[in-house]
């Protein structure tokens, strides 16, 4: 693959927007032949998908459904969007992708990790990150941040029990996927920005 695939990742209220905004406006300053995509989602049909995911009216989606549908949003935007965006050389920014599935899915909503690996190694279609960005601050203090939850977003009610194990869960994903690189958060939203342009620097991924 000529591209690189840069993932980023954390908790509800890391500040992941914000600082893939900041980014987006270095890399469009330093000229980078970049995209920016996010899952679930980032194609007509994986957004279509994402909408049922997150309705919070679908209160009877079971565990293995909700699976198995952000692993049907990925395939389709993988083959969709990152695969070609890859091959034709650009530098692919995607807010989110498998870790997700992994930390939430396998590891907070209890289906296993390596069950979750399994249905997810047919979606990604061996597209592996080069690097993945996970934003590390606690729930408590990502929550206590952004004065609580979404009411619409199914996933964002599910409180502050769940997502101390989505976080835990990226603490234990990182012993076994080292593409995951944690940048500490505790800072202003500069200085976080500032971590992972040195990070993507270190990495040769901008020069
Ligand atoms: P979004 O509003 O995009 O949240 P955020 O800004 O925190 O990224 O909603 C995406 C939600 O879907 C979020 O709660 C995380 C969850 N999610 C999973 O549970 N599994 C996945 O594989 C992905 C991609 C997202």
């Amino acid at each position: 693959m000529k591209g690189t695939f840069v993932t980023f990742e954390g908790c509800e209220g890391s500040g992941k927007s914000t600082q893939l905004k900041l980014l987006s406006a270095r890399l469009d300053e330093a000229g980078v032949d970049y995209i920016l995509t996010r899952e679930p989602g980032g194609s007509p049909i994986a957004e279509r998908i994402r909408e049922i995911i997150l309705d919070g009216k679908n209160t009877a989606m079971c565990d293995e459904c909700e699976a198995l549908l952000y692993a049907a949003a990925r395939v389709q935007h993988v083959k969709e969007k990152i695969l070609p965006a890859l091959e034709a050389g650009k530098l692919v920014i995607c807010d989110r992708y498998i870790h997700s599935s992994l930390a939430y899915q396998g590891i907070a909503r209890g289906l296993g990790e390596q069950y979750v690996a399994s249905i997810n190694s047919f979606a990604i279609q061996n597209c592996r990150p080069d690097l993945t960005i996970f934003l590390n601050i606690p729930p408590e203090r990502a929550f206590a941040r952004k004065h609580g939850a979404d009411e619409d977003d199914r996933i964002e009610q599910l409180g502050l029990a769940f997502h101390t194990k989505v976080y835990n869960g990226y603490l234990s994903l990182m012993k076994d996927y080292p593409e995951i690189y944690p940048v500490d958060c505790s800072g202003t939203k500069y200085q976080t920005s500032d971590k992972i342009w040195q990070l993507l620097a270190e990495k040769n991924i901008i020069r």
